[in-house]
């Protein structure tokens, strides 16, 4: 690993470095982050986790109660409705690598602020850069507004595909949202399938 530009998040591959340890590099920075003062109430960073040659990444907006104590993203009640998403992609776990914009729980789960997002996705951005996936699944506003670097909303964007650079972008509802809402439940798990005619190209 090398630590390159001015900022500490910004990791690049050695020679040889292949993406798992490039994303095991990322993910130990990421324990180290002392930058906002979201540090100070994690039981865990939840860095991300999943397949390091994935073609799906899905990037959520922060970690829950769950995903702090556990260390893992998507493991609560939205978690298991992401799973059956996944299923409907013709997907599992294992296939895909599941991020989130910040990577420490915030307080009461509120949202994420702009400061904390400006700060946390620096390491995002390298996991994306180290995984090289063809689609980059963003799953709520904060994480479709910050990749597509847009001011339109997820209701308007969600089951469209935008390029960014060299990344098939593929907005979807919130998982969360989705469970208490029947339109969106009915939205996210066409826009689930229709990920999987897309996979299959
Ligand atoms: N919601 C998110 O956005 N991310 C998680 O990891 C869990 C719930």
């Amino acid at each position: 690993m090398s630590v390159v530009n001015n900022h500490f998040a910004t990791i690049q591959a050695a020679e040889g470095e292949g993406s798992a340890q490039l994303l095991g590099d990322i993910a130990a920075a990421i324990g180290r982050c002392r930058q906002c003062a979201l540090c100070g109430g994690r039981t865990n960073v939840v860095p991300g986790f999943g397949n390091p040659e994935a073609r799906v990444m899905l990037i959520g907006e922060a970690p829950g109660k769950n995903e702090d104590l556990q260390g893992r993203p998507f493991v609560g009640a939205a978690g298991h409705y992401l799973t059956d998403l996944l299923g409907l992609a013709g997907l599992t776990r294992e296939d895909v690598f599941i991020a989130n914009v910040l990577k420490c729980r915030p307080p009461s789960n509120r949202d994420p602020h702009p400061d904390e997002i400006a700060i946390c996705t620096p390491f995002l951005r390298d996991q994306v850069r180290a995984i090289g996936p063809e689609f980059l699944v963003t799953m709520g506003n904060f994480s479709t507004k910050f990749i597509l670097k847009t001011e339109r909303g997820i209701t308007r964007l969600h089951g469209q595909v935008t390029m960014a650079g060299r990344f098939k972008v593929f907005p979807v509802f919130h998982p969360a949202a989705a469970l208490y809402d029947q339109t969106k439940q009915v939205a996210i798990e066409a826009d689930f399938r229709r990920l999987s005619e897309l996979l299959r190209g």
